[in-house]
């Protein structure tokens, strides 16, 4: 018995030496003090020494798991010690490598565009209104004096959702919508998404446009042309000149063209104005008083102004971007230049 004993205990003390681990180490106690480990074999086995010879090795038995738990208990101090070691050292952190930075977002240029010009109409008293992309064809077009035989729909390639649904191809359906809920005097700009059936290097299926009409007593297309001037030199800078052509809209009556002189060239000429030294930016003129009648507003007692200009076109003649399509691709590389 007592050679047996003195095996498991040699045994025990090599796997001990042995353990890399705190979980070898504790693979070893469970194989020589745990429940089924050798030492309860060798007491379930005491029934077969002798009786006188049982307390000597009981006592024995005893002696070789206190060393064996003395010897554990060693062992696991050092291994604590040098996982912790291991973990510590693994886990190092150089303080001399460059962070990382996290990146600012950004407005997107149409966006900083829209906040420019909303900031000059606030300042000239007016209020930034919102409407909807999905609208009737009665604001899109009936109302605004565009029946549905009128050749001026062609002018907009129109994406129908139903006979009687359209997205919106320009915000002056906004015109109808402030006139019917508002009375006048009023003063609004309104800034949107406006969709066309329509896609090349310089036209875009989804554009911006920025609406703007104002109802009161005695408005003319002087005040039409004072205000537009005005904005102008206020966008891009106090030289730029502003030129007016005759145009047609059916919701207008005069309607105009407005350029202005190319902020690139000031007027010389350069690619960007395709060497004209001008840059179309917005429609505009005096709007129908059937348009007002049709809202519900005197035509003999108010008039009213009211122009749509393009986003995208006054961001391109703004930054000088060549193809209007990079404008929507979100490419980081074109975005970034934007802070
Ligand atoms: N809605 C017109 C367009 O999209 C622009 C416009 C707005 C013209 C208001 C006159 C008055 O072309």
């Amino acid at each position: 018995m007592k050679v047996l004993i003195d095996k498991i205990l040699n045994d025990a003390r090599s796997e001990i030496a042995a353990s890399g681990s705190l979980k070898d180490l504790n693979d070893a106690r469970v194989k020589f003090l745990g429940k089924n480990g050798e030492f309860t074999a060798v007491m379930k086995n005491l029934k077969d020494v002798p009786a006188d010879e049982r307390p000597l090795v009981g006592k024995l038995v005893n002696e070789a798991k206190e060393k064996i738990e003395k010897l554990i208990a060693e062992s696991e101090k050092l291994l604590s010690e040098k996982e912790l070691k291991e973990k510590i050292s693994a886990e190092t952190i150089d303080i001399t490598l460059p962070g990382k930075k996290s990146e600012y977002g950004s407005l997107h240029p149409i966006s900083l565009v829209i906040n420019e010009i909303s900031d000059i109409f606030i300042g000239l008293g007016f209020d930034v209104t919102d409407g909807p992309e999905i609208e009737t064809d009665l604001y899109n077009f009936e109302m605004l004096n565009t029946p549905k035989d009128h050749p001026a729909r062609d002018m907009q390639d129109t994406f129908y959702i139903s006979e009687d649904i359209v997205l919106r191809t320009q915000t002056s359906s906004m015109q109808i919508r402030t006139m019917l809920k508002q009375k006048p005097p009023i003063r609004i700009i309104n800034p949107g998404k406006v969709y066309r059936s329509d896609f090349d290097s310089s036209h875009s299926p989804m554009f911006h446009q920025i609406e703007g009409l104002v109802v009161d007593k005695h408005i003319t297309l002087c005040d039409l042309l004072g205000l537009l001037g005005e904005f102008a030199k206020k966008l891009f800078s106090a030289e730029t000149k502003t030129r007016f052509r005759p145009s047609y809209f059916p919701f207008t009556e005069p309607s105009v063209e407005v350029d202005v002189t190319c902020s690139e060239c000031h007027g010389k000429g350069c690619p960007l104005c395709k060497h004209t030294g001008w840059m179309e930016i917005l429609g505009a003129g005096i709007v129908n008083p059937k348009v007002l009648e049709n809202c519900g507003i005197d035509s003999n007692e108010y008039s009213a102004l009211a122009f749509g200009m393009g986003i995208e076109r006054i961001a391109i003649t703004r930054y000088g971007i060549s193809d209007m399509r990079i404008v929507f691709e979100n490419d980081k590389r074109f975005l970034r230049n934007y802070r």
